[in-house]
């Protein structure tokens, strides 16, 4: 198949490029490099080295004879999103190409207006250039578990099917999310589900779980091809934040009393994934919703897995939250779609840590430990124009 991803540069994005070029697909990314740009602005960096876009690409050739091309620009240029999807001709588009920290959309006005903007409008030009180039693109979308929030019951994939005064309906699962960057992909789904109502096109909108890892074994083969590992407070997912903590020796800052529970996924699972979407397309007109999930853990349960996996002592801390969510609350996921499409998911182990452990310790002269601390709120204190 030839895969676009969007996103290309980031986190998950270049993994999923290389996984998917591995297994035999022709594969382009597409990023305009935002994500390198908000470590300028926070004072912070991947605790990893990444390598430029084209030293990546150019060591992925030589290592595998396999080129993946590239396309640099922003998704809300019409005109740029338009020419990259007619000349590439993909079979589907993997986009992860958003702005992605609930903390840094919660930091302003602006920052809230930029999430919003960026990820609402980038989604909907590439819509448009689905339907108006080739309606039978595949599009793969990746959302979040955060959108659904954390509801007295039990979540379904995407759809819920409600008895009402008498009367039956499927409909879109209710969202209840917490931060102006779970809105923001709440409103992609509407507008995604609307655009394979009204113009046939399909679409698989994956609400993924928190991510957790460094290494897939395309990006393990040489240290130019390494992907992203935030650490800080902003971009930073919980498990990869924790396991630097402990090796610096920090104590792990859990937000709260520590019982609100996620969903989580393994890096490994999530190139995993995305491979098994694109290869089983959903129907024209069709939005099918996967949850990409593997386990849910609390917070604090994370804090001990990796304290107990730590070879040094290590000491939980408990932080006022900065957040505004639920701490005890029922969370029963249904995540079964991406296994019964053959997903063999690695859960959680000691192995993973101690690896994660290793990366850890040959990087930690590069970690700023002022970045590891909270410094975005979600309550209001005062109010201030600020742009
Ligand atoms: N990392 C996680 O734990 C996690 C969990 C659930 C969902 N997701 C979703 O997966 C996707 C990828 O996450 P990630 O952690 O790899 O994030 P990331 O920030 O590392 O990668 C996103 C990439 O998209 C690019 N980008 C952003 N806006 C763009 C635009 N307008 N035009 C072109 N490129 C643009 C960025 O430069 C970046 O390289 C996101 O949509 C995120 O919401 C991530």
């Amino acid at each position: 198949m030839r895969i676009l991803v969007l996103g290309g540069d980031g986190y998950l994005g270049w993994p999923t490029a290389l996984h998917l070029s591995e297994v035999g697909h022709e594969v382009a990314v597409a990023d305009n490099f935002a994500r390198r740009g908000y470590d300028f602005e926070m004072g912070v960096d991947s605790l990893t080295p990444i390598e430029p876009l084209q030293t990546r690409l150019r060591a992925w050739q030589e290592l595998t004879g396999r080129s993946i091309g590239a396309y640099i620009g922003d998704l809300c240029h019409a005109d740029f999103t338009y020419e990259m999807i007619s000349g590439f001709e993909p079979d589907a588009i993997v986009h992860y190409a958003e702005q992605r920290a609930a903390p840094y959309s919660m930091v302003d006005r602006k920052h809230a207006v930029y999430t919003q903007t960026n990820n609402v409008v980038g989604t909907l030009n590439v819509l448009y250039a689905i339907a108006e180039i080739n309606p039978d693109i595949h599009l793969v979308k990746l959302g979040t578990m955060g959108e659904y929030g954390t509801p007295n019951i039990d979540i379904e994939e995407g759809w819920l099917e409600i008895e009402h005064k008498g009367r039956r309906d499927r409909v879109l699962f209710p969202k209840r999310p917490g931060s102006f960057y779970h809105l923001s992909k709440v409103h992609d789904s509407h507008n995604i589900e609307f655009a394979c109502r009204i113009w046939g096109i399909r679409a698989t909108d994956l609400n993924q779980g928190v991510v957790y890892g460094q290494q897939t074994p395309e990006t393990g083969r040489d240290d130019r091809l390494a992907t992203r590992y935030d650490y800080d407070a902003v971009f930073g997912t919980v498990l990869n934040r924790f396991v630097i903590q402990s090796v610096l020796g920090k104590p792990l800052t859990v937000y709260g009393n520590g019982s609100q529970t996620r969903g989580l996924i393994d890096i490994r699972d999530t190139v995993r994934c995305i491979q098994l979407a694109c290869e089983h397309p959903a129907d024209r007109g069709e939005f099918r919703v996967y949850n990409q999930m593997t386990q849910a853990m609390s917070v604090q349960q994370i804090a001990e897995t990796v304290a107990a996996a730590s070879p040094d002592a290590v000491v939980i801390e408990h932080l006022e939250n900065p957040r505004v969510e639920l701490e005890n609350h029922h969370y029963n996921v249904v995540h079964t779609g991406l296994v019964e499409l053959g997903l063999q998911p690695h859960l959680l182990s000691d192995t993973l840590i101690e690896s994660l452990f290793g990366i850890t310790k040959r990087y930690a002269h590069r970690v700023r430990p002022e970045a590891l601390l909270p410094t975005v709120q979600w309550r209001k204190t005062a109010s201030r124009i600020s742009d």
